[in-house]
């Protein structure tokens, strides 16, 4: 006999003889606790066969077998996962409302959205559950909209983000005949959820990568695709699961990079930045209340004035959203409680002196709108996924060469813009009042700072052909004017898009005047009233009316 045949044989003869005595084994404790489990779970009718047949197949093996603890720890996931468990909804309408309002300040419109959905979830309840994605820059609550529709709907909440995800068997899991298997993001989280039907987040959808290991989106396809979801294979499992049930949630910094037909499964919400006022009513009733308690303080212990806050907003965040603020009075609150601890009935309040002694000195300077440009500068506004910002497009003569140099790491699109804008400003040299010879004579370099930041989209054009009419007319543009739109060769402005972030962030630089496409002029609606009447916007549809407004001289 070889060594294991004896091994095995002895083996035998040990267990022969334990069941004589009545003696348990450990495997055979372990075994019998797991039929114990699978008599009692409520399994579908197939997945309970095939864990049979594994639970029969373990009794066999031995456990210093390598596909004892394999088939051991599978058949636990089959055991945990709630196949048919899922909470109540609670669909009162009037709560839900609450929660969401108590949660967040304005965004009215995608409240309604919500509670439109919800609607249909009540008077419906056979009706599949919607998947929303929530689109819009960061910090301006996305994630946290979603907890509150949990909340609001009394389900359990489950989040994951798919930024950097490459792999698909990541989302799928992989199959049991690898070594170290694992279910995938999504049976994880159904298993962490303990209920089939919780609201399940996936943050960063528009992050996910795609290589030689599978392409994640097309998992995702048939996650969220409610025709396919109710039988959803895991590698793993390798048994179908349903998630029909789930309450699907996606967010994204910008639709861009996602696949059409993930896009089409999706009811998109988009949220956009957030104006000074409404972030200082967002500090003043959320997030200051919030971080104070977090810190153990109270109301009577730290106040903080209007004036700290909005120095806060101004001076040392620049962003659409309030990430970063929170991270701040979070800050704050910190050094404060340091300070109770050693005297807990003082009391503080948080003036900008305070601010600027307890954060050091503020990192932004308001005005960083450059005061007065030179003949050949024009500012513009881009859109970004972190919100709208403030651009400007340099332009230089050269001597002894006629060509034309682009610099600032723009996108073909953008470097196109600028050749038309060339163009256009050579062709109509006459009524723009250009000087011909300056023309003939030099070449020009078009740059576009921050030089290390990628920049690309048509939107530029209408700041192009400012700068170059500038630069060969040897006048300078406005600076208190910033500008966006797509140009053509024949002169016309295109409507663009992201008007709502790129008001704010002139606004933020301390612009006061903007240009817009004329067909543009219906998106000023989603503007506060408040920055609506304080700055001067001029709508344009040709080329000229923009330089006029832009080079008044
Ligand atoms: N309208 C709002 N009302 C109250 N708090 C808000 C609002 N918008 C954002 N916040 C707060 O800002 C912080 C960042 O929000 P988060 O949901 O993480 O943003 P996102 O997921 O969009 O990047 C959170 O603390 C959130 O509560
Ligand atoms: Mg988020």
């Amino acid at each position: 006999m070889s060594r294991e045949q004896r091994d095995y044989f002895l083996r035998q003869q040990l267990r022969a003889i334990q069941d004589e005595l009545g003696e348990k084994t450990p495997e055979k404790a372990e075994v019998d606790s797991l039929r114990d489990r699978l008599n009692e779970a409520d399994l579908p009718e197939s997945v309970r066969k095939e864990a049979e047949r594994d639970l029969n197949r373990l009794e066999r093996l031995p456990a210093q077998a390598p596909d004892y603890q394999v088939t051991r720890t599978y058949l636990e996931l089959v055991l945990e996962l709630p196949w048919k468990k899922r909470t109540p909804d609670l669909l009162d309408l009037n709560h839900a409302r609450d929660v969401l309002n108590e949660d967040h300040f304005g965004l009215t419109e995608i409240k309604e959205r919500i509670l439109e959905h919800l609607a249909v979830l009540k008077l419906n309840p056979n009706a599949k559950a919607p998947i929303l994605c929530f689109v819009g820059p960061p910090g301006v609550g996305k994630t946290s909209l979603g907890q509150s529709i949990a909340r609001a709907l009394g389900r359990k909440f489950e989040r994951f983000s798919l930024g950097g995800l490459h792999d698909e068997s990541e989302l799928r899991g992989h199959r049991r005949t690898y070594i170290g298997a694992m279910p995938g993001r999504i049976i994880q989280a159904i298993r962490r959820a303990g209920v089939n039907n919780p609201l399940m987040m996936l943050d960063e959808i528009d992050k996910l990568g795609r290589d030689h290991r599978g392409d994640p989106a097309a998992a995702l396809l048939e996650i969220l695709d409610p025709a396919q979801n109710n039988t959803f294979r895991d590698n793993y499992l390798d048994q179908p699961f349903d998630l029909s049930q789930v309450f699907f949630v996606c967010t994204a910094n910008t639709l861009d990079t996602l696949p059409r037909p993930l896009l089409d499964r999706m009811e998109v919400l988009r949220l956009s930045g957030y104006s000074e006022e409404e972030k200082l009513q967002i500090a003043l009733r959320y997030l200051l209340p919030r971080t104070r308690k977090d810190a153990g303080l109270t109301p009577e212990q730290v106040q903080v004035t209007d004036e700290a806050l909005r120095l806060l907003i101004t001076g040392y965040t620049r962003e659409a959203g309030c990430r970063q603020l929170d991270r701040y009075l979070q800050r704050l609150m910190r050094k404060l409680a340091l300070k109770f601890t050693e005297d807990p009935t003082a009391t503080v309040i948080i003036t900008p002196e305070k601010v600027t002694e307890l954060l050091g000195s503020r990192p932004f300077i308001p005005d960083e709108v450059r005061k007065d440009v030179p003949p050949g500068v024009a500012t513009g506004l881009a859109w970004t996924e972190a919100g709208g910002e403030v651009l400007y497009v340099e332009a230089s003569l050269v001597p002894n060469t006629r060509r034309m140099e682009i610099t600032g790491q723009l996108g073909d699109v953008m470097k196109e813009s600028a050749k038309a804008a060339q163009s256009y400003v050579l062709s109509h040299a006459r009524e723009l009042g250009i000087n011909a010879k300056r023309l003939k004579k030099f070449g020009v370099h078009i740059h576009v700072p921050a030089g290390a930041v990628p920049k690309d989209g048509p939107s530029a054009g209408v700041a192009l052909i400012t700068a170059l009419t500038s630069l060969y007319s040897d006048k300078p543009a406005r600076s208190d004017t910033a500008m966006t739109g797509e140009i053509t060769l024949t002169g016309l402005v295109l409507p663009i898009g992201g008007v709502k972030e790129k008001v704010l962030a002139a606004r933020r630089a301390g612009i006061t005047r903007v240009i817009l496409p004329k067909a543009n002029e219906k998106d000023l609606r989603d503007l506060p009233d408040s920055i609506r009447g304080s700055m001067e916007f001029i709508f344009a549809d040709r080329v000229a009316q923009v330089i006029s407004a832009a080079l008044p001289s």
